[in-house]
């Protein structure tokens, strides 16, 4: 009998400097796909896969993630009597529960492995949902929810893998893959940025994991890895000692939405896809095209 996976930490204290000078003052977070903030995406994914409680690791100049999931009285009240019944629809749906979003802060950025361990207290001891919001994954159903597949009829730990091709693994926590279970595999090794010759598989870590909570057990030992940070796969590769972890090649499109071109693409795949823009912004893009690429 697995264990319902009923949290989700986001990690959301690193400092974007690849989107300077948007994230200044801006969280990168808080950049938006379309019309929804990068960090929502990531929540409503978490959500459709069944997570009752959000846990936001933040830091310094960060308050307005905050501010975006709570109540705003003043704009809620305006749009009821401007009778704007839809965008207050959009609101209420958006927000959570009571007690159903925790924030703490990371008070240095050390790294993703420290900014998952600032959330041992809230997350205790049971297994967690962690999602890196500014990867976005673009699939249906949402990639959680096709991890949760795997860990329901398997437990242990999951995580969601990609290829990439193989000159480009040195920039990734890659995974060794080895049997087949179900719709995942068995992850045999893992390294974090290796070199080419050194890489187990083309198979990247996505941003999204199923956990059990012993990991925080060695993050709470865990010393600086690759780049000098703290880094999260090193305990993993701990734990994989210990437990099971099973691989995930899910149905989706992934983009890095803290790296500019990653972030463009986003916003042109959910663009073209939202039915209520799709037809005036194909018609815009197309021109674009033509125009700066006589396409
Ligand atoms: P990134 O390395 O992509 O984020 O971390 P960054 O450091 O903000 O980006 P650049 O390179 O300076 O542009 C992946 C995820 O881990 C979080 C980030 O917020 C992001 O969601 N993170 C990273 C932390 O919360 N704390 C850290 O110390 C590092």
């Amino acid at each position: 009998m697995t264990r319902k996976i009923k949290k989700a930490v986001f990690p959301v204290a690193g400092l974007g400097t690849r989107f300077l000078p948007a994230t200044k003052a801006v969280p990168k977070e808080m950049l938006t796909i379309v019309d929804r903030p990068v960090i929502q995406l990531a929540v409503d994914e978490a959500r459709e896969a069944g997570i009752e409680h959000l846990i936001f690791v933040t830091g310094r100049n960060k308050g307005v993630i905050e501010d975006h999931f709570d109540k705003q009285y003043e704009l809620e009240d305006t749009l009821r009597r401007r009778n704007k019944m839809a965008e207050l629809a959009v609101l209420e749906a958006d927000l959570p529960g009571a007690g159903q979003a925790s924030f703490t802060r990371q008070q240095e950025p050390l790294g993703l492995g420290h900014a998952v361990w600032c959330a041992r207290e809230l997350v205790g001891n049971e297994p967690f949902a962690l999602l890196l919001p500014d990867m976005f994954i673009h699939a249906s159903p949402g990639c959680l929810s096709q991890m949760m597949n795997v860990y329901n009829a398997y437990g242990g730990n999951v995580i969601a893998v990609e290829e990439v091709p193989e000159d480009q693994v040195y920039k990734y926590g890659v995974v060794g893959r080895g049997e087949t279970a179900g719709a995942g595999f068995h992850v045999t090794s893992m390294v974090e940025k290796p070199k080419v010759e050194d890489a187990p598989s083309n198979l990247i870590i996505s941003g999204r994991y199923i956990l059990q909570p012993e990991i925080f057990d060695l993050l709470d030992k865990q010393t600086a890895g690759a780049g000098g940070e703290i880094q999260l796969t090193d305990s993993m590769l701990s734990l994989l000692g210990q437990q099971d972890f099973f691989g995930l090649k899910f149905e989706g499109t992934t983009y890095d939405c803290g790296d500019k071109v990653g972030f463009l693409s986003a916003n042109v795949a959910l663009g073209l896809s939202r039915d209520d823009i799709s037809p005036k912004f194909r018609a815009a893009l197309k021109a674009i095209l033509d125009e700066k690429c006589g396409l």
